[in-house]
């Protein structure tokens, strides 16, 4: 796919009902894709956007400076969002967004440490001004916290194996050395099955570099509460590890006690639910963007929205 190409763009943006003079949040601006159409259409709003990667940002503002200026960059984790927000005066807003995850420019540009098709430093941060790289995290953590790691964020089989030989690997300094020590961890019927074999640990251990989880688990405790009344949360996300949190928090907020144990209540019984979802299940691409952009496959939408 190319490098700008933003998943389910319409059907996120439609989900967040922009209206013109709403004050909206993109909580990961990337390139600037779903920026672009919220800008577009709250002409006279505001839209604040977060990123964690400089390089993000400075190739965003020309994007948005071609629609307007009605914008603010906040070169900041989505886990302070309600203090950022607070910090400029913003209690409320109508409508939030995030597509999760990492870019595909951060992707494709291997010198990132990203990819394990290219080989490059261990790197892997999104915001390159962090001290914690991905060198570190292989270099210095016990065995027991990358087995963790690796179970937990990799959802890898063969998580002991793996750290095992991590530590054997030591020192490892290019993603090569990384994927080496993974296929070394594995037996020939693991390395035989689809798919590249260091995939999960790379996920797993860039999820613990940019301390993904905890930001996602910090924002949708904060998200829902910044949203005015018929204010939209929209979630775009690639793995089932964020997709589960997002599904359990929004039917916890939205889904009343006895539909969600789907037994009969009486009215009276029923909780008065704040939320409501957008849709029962998932958004999935359609099959035009699936045939154009391979990326996409993993992609769901999930949207709350607050009762007005
Ligand atoms: C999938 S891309 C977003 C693409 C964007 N929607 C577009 O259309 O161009 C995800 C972006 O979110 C950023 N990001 C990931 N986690 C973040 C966090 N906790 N706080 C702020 N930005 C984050 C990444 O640096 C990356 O640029």
């Amino acid at each position: 796919m190319g490098s700008h190409y933003s998943v389910l763009l319409g059907e996120s943006i439609e989900s967040l009902n922009v209206k013109e003079d709403g004050i909206y949040v993109d909580l990961t601006l990337g390139r600037a894709g779903h920026s672009r159409e919220i800008l577009r259409r709250a002409k006279k709003g505001k839209l604040y956007c977060f990123d964690l990667d400089e390089e993000a940002i400075g190739e965003s503002k020309p994007i948005l400076d071609e629609v307007g200026h009605n914008y603010e960059i906040i070169h900041s984790s989505f886990a302070f969002l309600k203090e950022e927000l607070l910090n400029r005066g913003v209690e409320k807003v109508d409508g939030i967004i995030a597509d999760l995850g990492v870019s595909s420019p951060q992707f494709d540009e291997g010198s990132r440490g990203f990819s394990y098709k290219e080989d490059a430093p261990l790197d892997m941060r999104m915001d390159q001004s962090q001290s914690l790289t991905a060198a570190i995290v292989c270099n210095t953590y016990p065995e027991e916290e990358l087995r963790k790691i690796l179970y937990e964020y990799g959802e890898e089989r063969d998580a002991p194996r793996i750290a095992r030989e991590i530590l054997r690997s030591r020192p490892l300094t290019t993603t090569f050395d990384l994927v080496e020590a993974v296929k070394r961890a594995k037996s020939a019927k693991e390395l035989s099955k689809k798919g590249h074999p260091a995939k999960q640990t790379f996920q797993a251990i860039r999820i613990e570099v940019n301390g993904e989880e905890k930001a996602l688990q910090r924002m949708l405790e904060v998200a829902p509460s910044l949203l005015k009344p018929d204010g939209r949360l929209a979630i775009i996300t690639f793995m089932s590890l964020d997709d589960r949190l997002v599904k359990r928090r929004f039917r916890e907020l939205a889904v009343a006690e006895g539909d969600r144990r789907s037994i009969a209540l009486l009215p009276e019984q029923m909780e008065r639910k704040e939320f409501s979802l957008y849709s029962k299940k998932a958004i999935l691409p359609s099959e035009k963007e699936l045939g154009e952009n391979r990326r996409s496959a993993s992609a769901k939408l999930r949207c709350l929205i607050k009762n007005p």
